[in-house]
């Protein structure tokens, strides 16, 4: 029996103006690779994967129930890979039988998580970022967000409101929180694109240090909070 792909409205509207800004960051060059945290439906996977063939694209979810609709959506694309179960709180070795090896990434890609799950997931999606992306290697995270503790405008007062009262660990994440937790992972913000419906997609870039470690494992004052 075929596997109901899911259809979410949102992501359908998204996917276009996502696209164009990945447009502008995705290299041309062989043999590239992009993991995606929370591939939700899979629209997202599948909408972008035939603009990059030279791209391997990894998708992921957290809720097994999701797997059969990435798995649907993705099929017939040769370069999406089988979606795999990931919690992004846990240390990437334990994920996809040690398929992902540090320093081995070029993007790592992750659409309305971040306030849409306990704040352990968003340190966790910058610490693995931090482990397996190349120097250079770009996260790129998609969603509302606060921006030096303000909200705006109402109606994303509202959404952070709504999500809070769901759980009160969900929320809206605040910028100047995350190029904190960012620098805390060798990653710095490289642009911050306005989308519609008061949306934002960040670019963050992984950096090393000169002799090419992650500062963080070498560093115990910037300990991973
Ligand atoms: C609103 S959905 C976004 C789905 C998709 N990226 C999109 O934009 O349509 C939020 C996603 O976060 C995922 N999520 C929640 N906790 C997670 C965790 N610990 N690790 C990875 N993903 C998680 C959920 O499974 C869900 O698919």
């Amino acid at each position: 029996m075929a596997v109901e792909k899911l259809v979410y409205p949102a992501a359908e509207r998204n996917k276009n103006p996502i696209l164009s800004v990945l447009k502008r960051y995705i290299q041309p060059g062989a043999n590239q690779t992009c993991l995606e945290i929370s591939s939700g439906s899979g629209q997202h996977v599948a909408h972008f994967a035939p603009h990059f063939p030279h791209v391997t694209f990894y998708p992921s979810e957290y809720e097994s129930h999701l797997l059969g609709s990435i798995g649907a959506h993705a099929n017939g694309y040769s370069n999406i890979r089988k979606p795999m179960l990931i919690d992004i709180t846990t240390d990437f070795r334990l994920w996809g039988n040690g398929i992902f090896k540090p320093n081995s990434l070029d993007y790592i890609y992750n659409a309305n998580m971040m306030h849409i799950s306990p704040y352990q997931c968003t340190i966790g999606l910058f610490r693995n970022a931090g482990q397996l992306l190349k120097n250079n290697g770009l996260l790129i995270t998609y969603g509302p967000y606060a921006c030096d503790n303000m909200i705006y405008p109402e109606s994303n007062v509202r959404f952070h409101n709504s999500l809070k009262s769901q759980n009160p660990e969900w929320g809206l994440r605040d910028i100047k929180d995350l190029k904190q937790l960012a620098a805390k992972n060798d990653i710095n913000i490289v642009e911050i694109v306005d989308m519609p419906a008061s949306n934002k997609t960040i670019i963050w870039k992984k950096y090393m240090n000169k002799i090419g470690e992650n500062l963080s494992s070498t560093d115990g004052k910037s300990a991973k909070t």
